[in-house]
C-alpha cells in the first residue's frame, strides 16, 4: 500500500481553531456548472479493485439568480457521479431537473417557499397561505432495482438515468407511491433478510405528520418489487428524518418537538422554523415489527434530538441503537444567517448507544463518542446486525462544536479510534465505506469522501484505507472545481461507464 505525505494530515492549526470561518463559508458557494471529465489530477493511486459508482446528492444552488436562499437545505439537488474502473475515475454532475428547478430557472427568481425558511420575494403577504412546496430532490441518492433515485423526504423520488444523470421525472416505484407521497431519504439495505431466504432487501419509510402521525414502512426486493408494506399511527407530531433497522424491527426516534403552523401559514416563517424543541418532554422510541403483527412497542428516554442513526441490532431481549444525539434541536431562526452560525453556542452531535430492554420496556443510554460527529456510516454487511466499526464525519478537535473536517473510525466494542483530518483548509462530507472484494475483515475496504479544499476552492475525492485511517490517503483525486457541502450518497458496485 502506498502512503502519501499530504500536507493536511494531522497538521497543527496555528490558532486555537482548526479552521477559519472564511474558509468554511466558501464551501457554501453555488456550483451552477455541469461537468463531464476523466479525473487526471490524482495524487497516489486509485485502487484497481475499486470498481463501481459513487453517487452524491446535496444542494448545488444556494441562490436563484442572485436571490439567496435562507438555508442550504432549501437548495436544489445536484447529483455527482464518480465512476471507478481499472484505476481510473470519471466525474459527472447534473442538477435534478425537478419541476420547481425548471420553472425557477426559467423565471430567474424564487417562486416557491422553502421548508427551511426561504420565502418568495414580496414579504409575508406574498407568502401567506402558500403551502405549495418545491420537491427539491436534494437529500440522498440510491441505485436499487435498476433505478437511480434522488430522494427528498417530503415528496416522491425523482428517477435519473444512471449513465448520464438525465432526469427522467418523478418516480412512483411501479405504483407503490401516489403523486406527492412522501418517501424518506434514508433507506437501509438489509444485507440478508430472514423473510426472503437471506436475499437482501431495501427498507424505507414515509411519514405523514399531524396531530397523530402515520409511519408507513416499505420493503423492496433487489429487482424493485414491493415485498411488504404496512402503516402505523403514533400519537403526536413527529419530525423524523432517519430510522434504524434490525433483523426484526424498524426503529424510530420521536424527538420531543412541537409544531406551531401559524407563522408558516401567515407567511412569516418556513415550516421548519415552526418546529420547537421541548426539553422537558422525553424522546419516544418506536419499535415496529417488520414481519409479525405483534403490537408496536413504545419506549421513553431522556430528551435529545437525533437526525441520524449509525446502526441498530438485537442482542437477546435487547435492542441497541447507536445514534448521533444533540442536547437540543438546532432550531432554524427566521432572522438568522446560516453563514454567521456561532459554532460555540451550539451543542455538538455525539454518538450515543440506547439499549432497549424489551420485557421491561426500559431504556439505558451511554455515550460512545464525545467528539463532535455526524454522518455515521457502518460497513453495509453489518447493517441491522452486531458490528464493530463506524465511520463518521468529525471535528478536528476532540472537544467542542465545529465544522466537520475529519473522518473518525470508532471501534464501538473497545473504544479504539483512528482519525484522518483535512484541517485546516479541508471540510469533509459523509464517509462511505466500500468493502474490498472478497474481504473477510469488517474494515477491509476503502472510505470515500468528498473534501472541500478552501485553499484552492476546489473539491477532492479522498480514498482512505478503512483498516488504518491514521495513514495518509491512498489517493486524492482533485476535481477541476468545487462542490458545495452535500448531504448523503451511496455506492453501487455497478460501474456506470462514462457515456458522453
Ligand atoms: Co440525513
Amino acid at each position: 500500500m502506498q502512503n502519501l505525505p499530504t500536507k493536511e494530515a494531522f497538521s497543527v492549526p496555528t490558532s486555537d481553531l482548526s479552521y477559519s470561518r472564511e474558509d468554511w463559508r466558501k464551501g457554501y458557494e453555488s456550483q451552477p456548472n455541469e461537468y463531464d471529465y476523466w479525473i487526471d489530477d490524482v495524487e497516489g493511486k486509485i485502487p484497481s479493485q475499486l470498481h463501481g459508482t459513487l453517487f452524491r446528492n446535496g444542494p448545488g444552488l444556494l441562490e436563484v439568480n442572485g436571490m439567496r436562499l435562507h438555508h442550504p437545505f432549501d437548495g436544489d439537488g445536484m447529483i455527482c457521479a464518480i465512476a471507478f474502473d481499472q484505476g481510473r475515475a470519471h466525474f459527472r454532475n447534473r442538477f435534478v431537473r425537478t419541476e420547481g428547478f425548471l420553472t425557477e430557472q426559467a423565471a430567474g427568481k424564487i417562486l416557491y417557499r422553502g421548508v427551511f425558511g426561504t420565502q418568495k420575494p414580496g414579504g409575508w403577504l406574498a407568502n401567506a397561505f402558500d403551502f405549495q412546496l418545491k420537491n427539491i430532490a436534494n437529500t440522498n441518492i440510491i441505485y436499487w432495482g435498476g433505478k437511480l433515485l434522488a430522494l427528498w423526504e417530503a415528496a416522491e423520488p425523482h428517477g435519473l438515468n444512471p449513465h448520464t444523470l438525465e432526469t427522467l421525472g418523478t418516480e412512483y416505484l411501479d405504483g407503490v407511491l401516489a403523486e406527492g407521497d412522501p418517501f424518506a431519504a434514508h433507506p437501509w439495505i438489509d444485507p440478508s433478510c430472514q423473510a426472503d431466504d437471506g436475499e437482501p432487501c431495501l427498507v424505507n419509510f414515509a411519514i405523514k405528520p399531524g396531530i397523530s402521525s402515520t409511519i408507513i414502512i416499505y420493503e423492496f426486493s433487489p429487482t424493485g418489487k414491493l415485498l411488504r408494506q404496512h402503516s402505523h399511527s403514533v400519537p403526536g407530531f413527529a419530525f423524523i428524518h432517519d430510522f434504524a433497522i434490525t433483523k426484526n424491527y424498524c426503529l424510530f426516534f420521536q424527538n420531543p418537538v412541537s409544531f406551531n403552523p401559524i407563522p408558516f401559514a401567515l407567511g412569516f416563517r418556513g415550516a421548519g422554523e415552526c418546529v420547537k424543541f421541548q426539553p422537558d418532554k422525553p424522546t419516544r422510541i418506536v419499535a415496529i415489527p417488520r414481519f409479525s403483527s405483534e403490537p408496536v412497542k413504545f419506549f421513553e428516554t431522556q430528551a435529545g434530538f437525533v437526525f441520524h442513526h449509525a446502526n441498530a441490532f438485537e442482542r437477546g431481549e435487547e435492542i441497541c441503537i447507536d445514534s448521533i444525539c444533540y442536547e437540543s434541536f438546532p432550531e432554524v431562526e427566521s432572522g438568522s444567517d446560516y453563514k454567521q452560525v456561532d459554532f460555540d453556542a451550539l451543542a455538538p452531535g455525539q454518538l450515543w448507544r440506547f439499549t432497549l430492554d424489551l420485557p421491561s420496556q426500559t431504556v439505558q443510554r451511554r455515550i460512545l463518542e464525545e467528539r463532535c460527529c455526524e454522518f455515521p456510516f457502518v460497513p453495509p454487511q453489518h447493517a441491522g446486525r452486531p458490528y464493530q466499526y463506524v465511520f463518521m464525519g468529525a471535528a478536528h478537535a476532540p472537544r467542542g462544536n465545529a465544522p466537520l473536517q475529519a473522518i473518525l473510525k470508532l471501534d464501538v466494542n473497545n473504544g479504539e479510534r483512528q482519525l484522518w483530518s483535512a484541517a485546516p483548509h479541508g471540510f469533509i462530507s459523509e464517509p462511505i465505506f466500500v468493502p474490498r472484494p472478497n474481504s473477510t475483515e469488517a474494515d477491509d475496504g476503502w472510505v470515500l469522501t468528498l473534501v472541500y479544499d478552501a485553499s484552492d476552492h476546489r473539491s477532492d475525492i479522498v480514498i482512505l484505507d478503512g483498516r488504518d485511517l491514521n495513514q495518509s490517503p491512498i489517493a486524492r483525486l482533485h476535481l477541476k472545481h468545487h462542490i458545495p457541502y452535500g448531504l448523503h450518497g451511496s455506492w453501487t458496485s455497478e460501474y456506470f461507464e462514462a457515456r458522453m
